[in-house]
């Protein structure tokens, strides 16, 4: 728990430090109990700003000494700082020795201990838990690292870059030193200690320099870090290949750790994974796993460059390397799949994520810009709005200079900062500068107030058709609406990718007004103004737009498009994405419909006929009619209402689902056959979209037999279940099971928990089921709470905890948000006794609440009072208390 007053930290303040640190000779001693560390530094003064105290950030700390050049030196400390007023005006060695607790350290940033081994996390501000330092992005230092410890119980020894020396010390120790040639700041620090094997694999660049790739676990695990290592393998060819960007270290590390906060780190040459973004086997994890492990090693080792190489001035920068990484992966994950619908599924599956996650945000009590003006805790700040939505910012500047004068951009960039801490605007100006005259260039200001400005723009656009002239007028209007402490905004650059289709379905060539000729047949419009107008002209039949082609900017778009319209994209769009969209909207309408009214859901034979056409498409992908025929989630329908009842929400999504199963009974049995994988497992697209649809159409028929007392479908879930060959396809059984309540449900639970309790990811995946089970009268909630009393449950592992709360509160609203309040109860509750474990992952349970204020009554109420609850506690963390402040702050704002 950190002590002293929250205070606001303020983007505008920046000021570079008044020293420098050039080196770090760091010596630790490792024990559990109490760790030795002994930092020697070569200190420079930075002469470009006033002299003043030397002050040094250090928290949860017991301080030896302090020496300048081998003399004693006075200092005080002060809340978390140790300040040297007497510091020298010329270049001296600093030396500090202190002592820390790792096995006390359950807040897992710092140096702890997980597992009978040492790990330690530094990113954002975990660097000042080992030792004193100048704590910050902008400070880099070459780091010499040597740790001694026990050699049986920690045979294997890791820092940062190259090994130097090894050798056996007295009373069964041993030490091992390492250097790390590159400028780090202390964020990209990391040290591992423990027992652990490892895979490993040789790689040559394409400068002929031959690399040691390792992936070290604990003995058990080995045969799970394949696919991690054969994803890391894949990143490195890929950014070579694609941004000319090689590994630039002897020997890369991959290590995994089952206590981590999040999903993984890139410190320099040793990334740390949680091991939940890093093991896998068919028989364990499930595709969606393997297509997150392939994108996380992806992200970690592209921060090597975006991150590492070229850093973060200060912490409101994040974006800077965040939503670059972000969109890099992103990028990896889409030529990894390769064909164009499955390229497409990618960008689906991106945007699905973005809208559930970053679109609530950032019209909540957390609303904040890609680049924040002010946090009281930078850890409430790795959000979607800083990774995804920042990537969807990246993503623009690729489509307004292309992507040649993208990748032109980028080697800029590096030319001109490598080795630097530096800002967004530094890689705005990259980008800008390398495309001279381009839609970006010409317009830079106004772009970068995608980095000012929170919310998400909402774009209108509407067409009229003129026959007689053969022209089609298209009108876009944006409106930014104001968002958690900023009321006014100006109009951003929307880049709108678009066509233009028949009624047909046929593509029509696109010729604006003033164009000799017609220039193809999808272009970007820019978007840079409240209102502008687009005329085509030679437009021969009344045509139908497709707008925001592959959601070509992070925007709401409201295109005034009828249904008939919708179903001639769903049909012929050449942009799968937009043929996805048009699927979801007609969806979107109807259940908006049935809850704006009050009125049963219905759904109509126009939306289920092309719901069946879909599905026995022989042209499309199982994966894309997997994608098509999910409903929209009930976060998003929550989304696009001003006042919300989760149950009503609820009920419209389930009626829905209701009456697709039943409707369309014979073509899911029909799909559920002809999507068996008969092949041994591949995490490929191909495979992991068949055995989707085969998911969907099973959890379809389960649904619809379990309502019409029919006992064979739920028996072959069952079957299936038990016979299951894969984690895919179990948990796919056991979902559909769980999710209609059928009777199997609790034999199977059983079943698999008795197969699976030695595995702790698995596990995981077993709370997480029940928690984010479809609500059926309370009995969700019911089992949660007994859940919560399981022997296998704990607070004190981030993966564990979130399997149960997470699922609940931000997963599962139906189950969360009740009329008696107890979700409420059960969410204070929690987040309280989270908050003395592990405060970063309560302020990340505590955002559950961020969207209270829509709620409809008695919601709203008792909302408010549970996170008053949660604010009177005098002894929160910095992280909490910012979460619940800013939650009780947003009652009346626009928000
Ligand atoms: N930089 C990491 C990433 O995105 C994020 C991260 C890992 C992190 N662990 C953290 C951020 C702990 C804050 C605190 O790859
Ligand atoms: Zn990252």
């Amino acid at each position: 728990m950190r002590e002293g007053t929250a205070a606001l930290i303020r983007r505008e303040d920046y000021v570079a430090p008044a020293y420098w640190i050039r080196t770090v000779d760091l010596t630790f001693d490792l024990d559990p109990a109490k760790t030795l560390v002994t930092s020697k530094m070569k200190v420079e003064r930075n002469a470009a700003v006033p002299h003043g105290p030397l002050r040094l950030h250090g928290e949860e700390l017991n301080l030896l000494r302090v020496l300048i050049d081998g003399e004693s030196v006075s200092f005080r400390q002060e809340g978390h700082e140790l300040i040297i007023e007497s510091a020298p005006d010329a270049d001296f060695s600093l030396e500090i020795r202190n002592t820390c607790a790792p096995e006390k350290n359950t807040s897992l940033s710092g140096l702890y201990t997980s597992g009978g081994g040492f790990f330690t996390q530094c990113e954002a501000e975990g660097f000042r838990r080992i030792t004193y330092f100048l704590d910050r992005p902008d400070v880099m230092a070459v780091y010499t690292v040597t740790l001694r410890a026990d050699k049986a119980k920690y045979p294997v020894l890791l820092s940062n870059g190259n090994l130097l020396e090894t050798a056996d010390l007295d009373n069964g120790r041993h030490l091992a030193k390492w250097h790390d040639p590159f400028p780090k700041p202390s964020y990209l620090f990391a040290l591992v200690a423990a027992d652990l094997v490892s895979r490993e694999q040789r790689i040559r660049t394409r400068a002929g320099k031959d690399h040691l790739l390792q992936v070290y676990v604990r003995r058990g695990d080995l045969e799970k870090t394949e696919h991690a290592m054969n994803s890391l393998v894949a990143s490195i060819v890929w950014d070579e290949a694609r941004f000319g960007l090689p590994l630039d270290l002897e020997r890369f590390m991959v290590v995994g750790v089952s206590d981590f906060n999040m999903g993984a780190m890139e410190n320099k040459g040793l990334n740390i994974f949680n091991t939940s973004a890093l093991l896998a086997s068919p028989a364990t994890a499930t595709d969606a796993d393997f297509s997150r492990i392939e994108s996380i090693v992806a992200h970690e080792y592209f921060h090597n460059w975006t991150g590492n190489r070229v850093t973060c001035r200060d912490w409101f920068q994040l974006s800077l390397k965040e939503g670059l990484t972000v969109f890099r992966d992103q990028e990896f994950s889409m030529d990894m799949a390769a064909t164009p619908s499955a390229r497409a599924v990618c960008r689906i599956q991106d945007v699905r994520q973005l809208r559930a996650v970053q679109f609530p945000e950032d019209s909540g009590a957390m609303a904040h810009p890609v680049r924040p003006d002010s946090y009281v805790e930078i850890n409430n700040f790795y959000t979607p709005t800083v990774y995804e939505k920042g990537s969807e910012v990246v993503r623009m500047y690729q489509t307004l200079v292309g992507r040649k004068g993208f990748e032109a951009g980028i080697k800029l960039y590096f030319e001109r900062h490598d080795g630097q801490a530096v800002t967004c605007d530094d890689f705005a100006a990259a980008i800008a500068d390398a495309n001279p005259g381009s839609a970006l260039s010409t317009r830079l200001e106004a772009f970068k107030r995608w980095y000012a400005q929170s919310g998400t723009p909402r774009v209108q656009a509407r067409g009229s058709y003129d026959a007689a002239a053969q022209t089609f007028t298209l009108t876009l209007k944006q409106h930014n609406p104001a968002t958690a402490g900023q009321p006014g905004k100006l109009p951003q650059v929307i880049p709108v990718t678009m066509g233009l289709l028949s009624r047909e379905g046929q593509v029509l060539p696109l010729q604006l007004q003033g164009e000799a000729a017609p220039v193809g047949t999808e272009r970007v419009l820019v978007l840079d103004e409240a209102e502008q107008t687009f005329v085509f002209t030679g437009v021969a039949t009344e045509p139908v737009p497709s707008l925001l082609r592959g959601f070509s900017a992070p925007v709401v778009l409201d295109d005034g498009l009828s249904d008939a319209e919708l179903l001639v994209l769903l049909k012929h769009d050449a942009d799968a994405f937009n043929r996805w969209e048009a699927s979801q909207r007609l969806a979107l309408n109807r259940i908006l419909q049935a809850v704006r009214t009050g009125e049963a859901l219905v759904l109509d034979t126009d939306y289920l006929e092309a719901m069946r056409a879909v599905l026995r498409d022989p042209q499309l992908d199982a994966a894309f009619k997997e994608l098509a025929l999910t409903l929209p989630g009930e976060g998003y329908v929550a989304e696009q209402l001003d006042v919300v009842d989760p149950q009503e929400i609820h009920a419209a999504v389930e009626a829905a689902y209701q009456q697709l199963a039943a409707a369309l009974a014979d073509d899911w049995a029909a799909a559920y056959e002809a999507h068996q994988v008969k092949a041994g497992y591949e995490p490929s697209p191909v495979q992991s979209g068949q055995r989707a649809l085969a998911n969907l159409a099973l959890s379809m028929l389960v649904l619809h037999a379990t309502r019409t007392g029919d006992t064979v479908w739920p028996g072959r879930a069952y079957q299936r279940f038990k016979d299951a060959t894969n984690m895919t396809e179990r948990l796919g059984a056991l979902a559909a099971l769980v999710n209609a309540h059928a009777e199997l449900a609790e034999p199977a639970l059983q079943r698999f928990h008795a197969l699976f309790k030695h595995e702790a990811l698995v596990v995981d995946k077993w709370f997480a089921l029940q928690a984010r089970a479809s609500e059926d009268g309370g009995k969700t909630f019911a089992r949660v709470k007994q859940l919560l009393q399981h022997p296998d449950f704990t607070l004190k592992n981030p993966n564990r905890a979130r399997s149960l709360l997470a699922s609940l509160c931000m997963f599962n609203p139906a189950a969360f948000h009740r009329s008696d309040a107890a979700g409420y109860v059960l969410w204070a509750e929690q987040v309280l006794l989270l908050d003395g474990i592990n405060p970063q992952l309560a302020g990340r349970v505590a955002r559950a609440m961020d969207r209270w204020t829509v709620l409809a009554e008695p919601y709203r109420s008792a909302a408010r009072e549970a996170i008053a609850r949660v604010a009177a506690k005098p002894e929160l963390s910095n992280d909490v208390r910012e979460i619940v402040e800013r939650a009780l702050a947003s009652d009346g704002s626009a928000a």
